[in-house]
């Protein structure tokens, strides 16, 4: 194991992520966005976010555990913003250059390389659930913001024990545990809502679905591309049973 928390993880978001990259190429540039978001979900939500954002052509941004792109990919076609996307995984951080054009670093957020007040705006999707040291991570992302800079999360929250099979190395914070460690870390907390999973156009759904197969054609066998498929249906089964629930934050640095 590399970086993160779990070997499961580690086929989840490494060897899936240049595979997905490879699986895009196949089928065609399209498919880049919707096969790229990788926890974040759905349009609707990168939408609620950086309307919030208060973004400018201007704003330096940050992806914070940007995965492949996907979000950044979509900000950039959308908003014609480019953030700067930063992923531990070398073939994620790779697949997120070579499928958006974006900048991108290999790294991880409890150690992020740029100076104080990098940043404008940052956002940071689906990745505090799969680290234990959030607190580390809200800590960089507060020393790289400006002061009044915004912050927008989706995070995975569970407000009681969730029931097993659990997928392996994710960490759920409660609501009240992630306010507690954003005000902690220098972050008020502005609008919050429930990103709603289901919103996207119906090609959204149709090219991810098509892409996974693509990977699944090729790589069906490799135990890694088994292990995260199963990763990825437990949180499935835990957000279809409402035991886990997909938060939307944005806060502004203190
Ligand atoms: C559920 S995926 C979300 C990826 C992307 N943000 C998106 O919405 O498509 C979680 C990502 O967090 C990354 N990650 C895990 N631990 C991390 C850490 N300590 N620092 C930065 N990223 C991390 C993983 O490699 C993975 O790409």
């Amino acid at each position: 194991m590399s970086e993160l928390e779990s070997e499961a993880m580690e086929a989840e978001f490494g060897p899936v992520a240049g595979w997905t990259e490879e699986a895009v190429r196949a089928l065609g540039p399209e498919h880049a966005v919707p096969a790229g978001c990788r926890g974040s979900g759905r349009e609707a939500a990168l939408r609620w976010l950086a309307d919030r954002l208060a973004l400018t052509p201007d704003s330096r941004v940050l992806d914070d555990g940007a995965g492949v792109g996907g979000p950044a990919g979509w900000l950039a076609a959308e908003r014609g913003v480019r953030a700067i996307c930063v992923e531990p995984m070398h073939a994620a951080a790779r697949a997120a250059h070579r499928l958006f054009g974006l900048p991108s670093v290999a790294a991880v957020a409890q150690e992020l390389p740029f100076t104080d007040a990098a940043f404008d705006a940052a956002w940071c999707l689906g990745v505090l659930c799969t680290t234990s040291d959030k607190a580390g991570a809200l800590a960089e992302l507060r020393r790289v913001l400006r002061d009044g800079g915004r912050l927008g999360l989706l995070v995975f929250v569970a407000d009681r024990p969730l029931p097993p099979p659990l997928p392996e190395g994710n960490d759920f914070p409660a609501e009240e545990e992630l306010r507690e460690l954003l005000d902690a870390a220098g972050f008020r907390l502005g609008e919050t809502a429930t990103a709603d999973l289901g919103d996207s156009p119906p090609e959204w759904a149709e090219r991810a679905d098509a892409v996974d197969a693509e990977v699944a054609r090729r790589h069906g066998d490799d135990p890694r591309w088994q292990e995260a498929q199963e990763q990825s249906a437990r949180v499935g089964r835990l957000l279809a049973d409402s035991a886990l629930r997909p938060w939307l934050g944005v806060t502004e640095a203190r």
